[in-house]
């Protein structure tokens, strides 16, 4: 039989490989509210414009509603003989409300159609990102007012570098997650225009009004260019660029719980509702939320991969090559939204363990850049002196298996004459980070400042 949707032109239906490679309702029916969305501000304004009657509007108008309905009752029988959603919506509407039905396709095309849901589908995404991002940073921020003040080890290489604050270690991710809020605040005011009234490609002879169609759906205003308008994804990309530079901020942080949470570090405890035990090893609390959250980056980057691959070397307008554009947002932006909020319980459940983190900060010798500074303060030392003076000490310490503040001062004053009783005070963990007062420093001082201007600019 000849095509259900251009039997005009056709002699034959498609061979069944042409259907399945060619249908994608089976994904883009997530699309539905927005198809029906943008199909009732597209039937309102032909109607305002004199282009269509407004009891066909109308009958269009009701017959979307319960095409909405019977879909989101799971009534709806989609059809891959029909392709996508919108054939699949428009079919249905004619069943519903017959002749009016074929009306609504008026100074439309699917391209400037899938334009725009997608376009609505995203800024969706982009809003519960910044709502997702917005939690997970008050997470962050309580977890570092409850200890602006505790002592731990900061790391480089993973080696112990100098003692910081774990309120500053959580507020380091409060600005990464910041900036990555920022980032689709940024992405969303650029794809909030509307494609709609792009038409195939040329725009459309009718005199119709992509203002209106463009306010009724949200949108800041009308794309400029139609032939832009159904060709561009840059809107998905830039989701997906944020997304992805975000999964990559949450893939460092589940990996510092990861590793925290163990025996050996016991820097934090996860709570119970986002851990996982073992079927045969009694003692186990596995990270799982952490390594899985940790892992989501890579689908999350591959699916920015895939749709940067498909969408370049494309010709202008619209080309068929674009339908595998949903896919990969659909699974990034779903598996995104997971493991944002998959952390934000995990930060808001898990407890530091200030003993721990303490002592860890006192190991490996992480107030050595004190003593070296305080050489250079006091005794006038030039910073490279100050360094090699320091390693010796370091290196007595080990050979005599203490910490700095238990050398002998008398040891000390072999290694330079003029270290006096006063070096003391500066080798304790606490000293360290209350010195540490520069903008952006360690100390609790600072940390709190920190907090308060975040508290301030989320309100
Ligand atoms: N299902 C199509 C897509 O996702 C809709 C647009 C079809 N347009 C066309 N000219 N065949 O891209």
């Amino acid at each position: 039989s000849a095509n259900a949707m251009w039997g005009g032109r056709f002699a034959s239906g498609p061979d069944a490989i042409m259907e399945a490679i060619n249908a994608s309702i089976g994904f883009d029916k997530r699309l539905a509210p927005q198809d029906i969305a943008g199909s009732r501000a597209h039937a309102a304004m032909l109607a305002a414009q004199g282009i269509i009657t407004d009891s066909d509007a109308e009958a269009i108008r009701e017959g979307l509603l319960t095409v909405l309905s019977e879909i989101e009752t799971g009534q709806f029988a989609f059809s891959t003989a029909l392709e996508d959603i919108h054939m699949n919506v428009e079919a249905r509407l004619k069943e519903i409300i017959g002749e009016p039905a074929g009306r609504l396709h008026t100074a439309r095309s699917r391209n400037d159609q899938v334009a725009t849901d997608f376009r609505l589908w995203v800024r969706d995404q982009a809003d519960a990102a910044i709502l997702g991002l917005d939690a997970l940073i008050r997470a962050l921020l309580d977890q570092a007012e409850a200890g602006a003040d505790w002592v731990m080890p900061g790391f480089t290489h993973l080696q112990t570098a100098q003692p910081v604050t774990w309120g500053h270690h959580m507020m380091a991710y409060v600005e990464m997650f910041a900036r990555d809020l920022s980032r689709f605040r940024d992405a969303r005011v650029r794809m909030n225009e509307s494609p709609l009234g792009a038409a195939a490609l040329a725009g459309t002879g009718f005199d119709i009004d992509r203002q209106m169609t463009a306010e009724a759906l949200g949108f800041d205003r009308p794309m400029a260019n139609s032939l832009d308008a159904v060709s561009d994804r840059d809107f998905a990309l830039e989701f997906l660029s944020s997304a992805t530079i975000s999964a990559v901020h949450l893939s460092r942080l589940a990996e510092e719980l990861v590793i925290w949470s163990s025996a050996q570090f016991r820097f934090v405890t996860l709570s119970d509702r986002f851990s996982t035990g073992s079927s045969i090893m009694p003692q186990k609390k596995n990270p799982d939320a952490a390594e899985l959250i940790r892992a989501k980056i890579g689908r999350i980057l591959g699916a920015t991969v895939a749709l940067f691959t498909v969408m370049k070397g494309l010709p202008l307008a619209y080309s068929k090559d674009m339908q595998e554009d949903k896919e990969q947002v659909f699974d990034a932006a779903d598996n995104y939204m997971l493991a944002l909020a998959a952390m934000t319980g995990m930060v808001t459940d898990m407890t530091g363990n200030r003993d721990n983190l303490e002592a860890a900060a006192a190991s490996g010798f992480s107030t050595a850049t004190d003593l070296a500074d305080w050489l250079v303060r006091e005794l006038g030392l030039p910073f490279r002196e100050a360094h090699h003076v320091t390693g010796a000490l370091v290196a007595m310490a080990e050979e005599q298996g203490c910490d700095l503040a238990d050398l002998a001062l008398a040891d000390m004053q072999g290694v330079h004459a003029g270290i006096t009783e006063g070096v003391f005070s500066v080798l304790t963990v606490q000293a360290s980070v209350a010195s540490r007062v520069s903008y952006g420093g360690t100390a609790p001082a600072q940390v709190r400042a920190q907090i308060a201007r975040w508290r301030e600019r989320l309100g």
